[in-house]
Formats: structure tokens, C-alpha cells, sequence
């Protein structure tokens, strides 16, 4: 809620809402804030949301109109006046959304050329069942790389697409010079799922490299200890010992002073609490300390710890790195995020126009249908525009 008054205070009028497994308060009220109708009957909702999410329960959740309860809910609080409360019947919670398949980071591994398709017919659905005044739109992530992929997602029927993996090895990135080298190595199969810091006593994951860094690995041998055994003493001696010398690199009590700190910094007295009664949520607050500062390491570059490195990837990058070597885009130094994209929706281009001419029989030369890397002055001249 706090969040959201922010935005709200500052005039923020389009979010993007990620990770979301049902309709919260506070997303509700950003969205139906200010939500009035011109003297010519149109209903105008001042604030946007973009919705990301890998679910069709939850795309369901963000097609529909703000649920009832918490609308009545907010009203009864005086957040929304009844005017505005009416209206919020006649627009879904977010006008947008991007179907995320298998990607860098919190992922459901959706594969995306099922997971489009499926997001596209529900979306007519809900436009067939609401008739909202404006279309609803649904864009695609997760796997897009290359002119190819993008060209693919839009064959599909995707309004737009979104890149996460590749960005992260772009100039613009604030993780370390060392991580983006490994990330422009990648090959495709160089990842791989490992418990999330966020979400680890539920064993949520995150999909990470794991060329170059043991942290995989390591975080799944941490949850592994954390489902067998109910404190940090009952896991066999050996384990124990490989913990302390080699992933926390301090003996468990000294870490568990460490974790304590950082709650206490936090103001977050209820988790220390817990910890020092129950000996198996104290290991899960020391496990997740070092899930954590594996993000860090990575972002500082601290060598001591390379082999811990946190990296958020998807297999996107491995096909970026094919389509990019050899060329000036192969390593991090020239990998500028715009240019990325021009180069995809440009070579989305020239490649969705050769599939046009082959669907009418015309057989092209081979290569004719494939775009490599470009500097971006030469594919606005191409694309007959200036920069
Ligand atoms: C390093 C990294 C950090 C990310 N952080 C977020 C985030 O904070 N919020 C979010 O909604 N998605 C986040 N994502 C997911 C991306 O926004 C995007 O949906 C996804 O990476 C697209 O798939 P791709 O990795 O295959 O390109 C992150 C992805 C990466 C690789």
C-alpha cells in the first residue's frame, strides 16, 4: 500500500505488476484511483498496468475487472468513492500483459509456443465476454534472442516482446564486468534452476548460469540439508563442515550473528524471534543469507567469491551469443540494450517478409532469409530512417 501511495503521490500512471498469484488491495486501488467518465460516456482509467505472469489463472485474475470483495473493501475504507468504485466494472485490472515463458530468473519454465497461443485465446475471451471499450493486448518474454525468435513471437500473435537475459550482459547492466564475460561465453544449456533467496523454504527457484559459478549446485545441496533436517546440528558432520569452510566460509553461529544483524538493521524483530526458538527457520534465515549475498557478489565482481556467483539467465542468452560471434556484438563492450532490440525487431522484420515471399512459392537464395548483427546506423539507413 505504501508503494502504491507513492506512486500515486508522484502521478506514476503505468507499472508493470510481476509475480503476482492473486489480485492484492493495494494493486486494485492503483488501478481504480482517479477512474472517472467524460460528459461523452467514456471511462477513462488514469493508471496502467502491465501484467507479467505465466499462469492462466492468474492472467484470468488480471483480465477481469477488480474482484468485488476488495473493491467493497476499499470503499468501506473511503481509498475509492462509490463513483469510482461503479466504474472499475466496466475495465480489467490490467490492459496489458506479458506471457513469460522459460526465462532468466523466477520462472515456470513455461515453453513459450504453448504458453501464447493459450494467453492469445483467453484474451479474445475476455474481450468477447466484457466488451471493454479498448482491446486488451498480450505481449511475449522469455526466450527471445535473435531475429528469429522475435520474428517468431510476433507470427503468433504477440502485440510486443521483452528481453531480460540478454540485456543483463548489455553496457547498461550494473552487474560486474567479470559476470558479463561469462554471460557473453554462454551456450544454451549453461543454466540451470536453483533455489530462489526470496521463496526457499517453499522451494520456489530461479533460473540461473551455471558455466563458470558452483552456485547452483551449492543452493541445492543448502535446500536439500534444509528439507531432511530440523537444525543446522543434525546434518551429518561432514555436510556441516563443507558448509562452514567452503559456502558460508565461517562457522555456522558466526553466520547466524551475521543474519541476525542484518534483521535487526531491517527492523524485523519477529524473524529473529522465531529463529532462536525454532532451530530450523534459524537455518533457513542463515541459508538464505548467503543465497542473498551470492546476488551480490556477483553485482561487486568480489573474486574471492567467484565461484558463488548468483547470475540470473535463461538459455536466451546462449542463442544470443551464436547468433552474435564473430561479430562486434560478441563481447559485453558494444552490447547496448537499444541496439539489441533494434537488431531483433529489425531482423523480425526482413525475416517476417522472406516467410511472406516462401508462403507464395518464391524460393530464395540460400541466406537470403537470415540477418546478422548491424551497427544501428546502418539499420536506420536501411530502414530508410535517421537517427
Ligand atoms: C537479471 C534479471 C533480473 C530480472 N529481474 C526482474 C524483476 O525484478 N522483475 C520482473 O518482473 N522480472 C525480472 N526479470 C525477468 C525479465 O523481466 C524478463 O521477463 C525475462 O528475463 C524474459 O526472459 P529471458 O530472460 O528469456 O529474456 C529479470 C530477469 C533477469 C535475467
Amino acid at each position: 500500500m505504501a508503494t502504491v501511495q507513492l506512486y500515486l503521490d508522484h502521478g506514476i500512471r503505468l507499472i508493470s505488476a510481476a509475480a503476482f498469484m492473486r489480485m492484492t488491495p493495494a494493486l486494485v486501488y492503483y488501478r481504480i484511483k482517479g477512474i472517472h467518465q467524460t460528459p461523452d460516456g467514456q471511462i477513462i482509467a488514469p493508471n496502467k498496468i502491465i501484467a507479467k505472469v505465466s499462469r492462466i489463472e492468474i492472467a484470468r485474475q488480471f483480465f477481469s475487472p477488480p474482484p468485488q470483495k476488495i473493491v467493497t473493501l476499499l470503499e468501506q475504507k473511503q481509498l475509492i468513492t462509490r463513483q469510482e468504485a461503479d466504474l472499475s466494472r466496466h475495465i480489467p485490472m490490467a490492459q496489458d500483459l506479458t506471457a513469460e515463458a522459460d526465462s532468466g530468473g523466477h520462472t515456470d519454465n513455461r515453453p513459450a509456443l504453448t504458453l501464447l497461443p493459450t494467453m492469445i485465446a483467453l484474451k479474445n475471451q475476455f474481450m468477447e465476454q466484457y466488451r471493454y471499450p479498448s482491446d486488451l493486448c498480450v505481449g511475449l518474454a522469455g526466450g527471445i534472442a535473435t531475429p528469429e525468435s522475435a520474428a517468431a513471437a510476433f507470427g503468433m500473435g504477440a502485440a510486443y516482446i521483452l528481453t531480460g537475459s540478454i540485456n543483463q550482459s548489455c553496457v547498461e547492466a550494473g552487474i560486474s564486468p567479470e559476470v558479463k564475460e561469462l554471460l557473453c561465453q554462454a551456450e544454451q544449456a549453461d543454466v540451470a534452476m536453483a533455489p530462489a533467496a526470496d521463496m526457499f523454504e517453499i522451494g520456489a527457484r530461479v533460473q540461473v548460469l551455471k558455466r563458470g559459478t558452483l552456485f547452483a549446485l551449492r543452493a541445492e545441496k543448502l535446500y536439500q540439508l534444509y528439507r531432511a533436517y530440523d537444525s543446522f546440528a543434525n546434518i551429518p558432520k561432514a555436510a556441516q563442515q563443507e558448509i562452514e569452510t567452503k559456502f558460508l566460509q565461517t562457522d555456522f553461529e558466526t553466520a547466524w550473528q551475521a543474519t541476525r544483524d542484518f534483521f535487526v538493521s531491517r527492523k524485523m524483530p519477529g524473524q529473529i524471534d522465531k529463529a532462536e526458538s525454532d532451530a530450523k527457520h534459524k537455518m533457513a534465515l542463515v541459508f538464505r543469507s548467503y543465497l542473498g549475498r551470492s546476488s551480490q557478489w556477483a553485482i561487486q565482481g568480489n573474486a574471492q567469491r567467484k565461484m558463488d556467483y548468483q547470475i540470473w539467465c535463461g538459455p536466451a542468452m546462449g542463442a544470443f551469443n551464436l547468433w552474435a560471434q564473430n561479430s562486434f556484438l560478441a563481447g559485453p563492450e558494444n552490447r547496448r540494450t537499444a541496439d539489441l532490440a533494434l537488431n531483433l525487431l529489425f531482423g523480425a522484420c526482413v525475416i517476417t517478409r522472406a516467410m511472406f515471399l516462401q508462403t507464395q512459392g518464391i524460393a530464395l537464395p540460400m541466406g537470403a532469409a537470415s540477418v546478422f548483427p548491424m551497427e544501428k546506423d546502418r539499420i536506420l539507413a536501411l530502414a530508410g530512417a535517421t537517427s
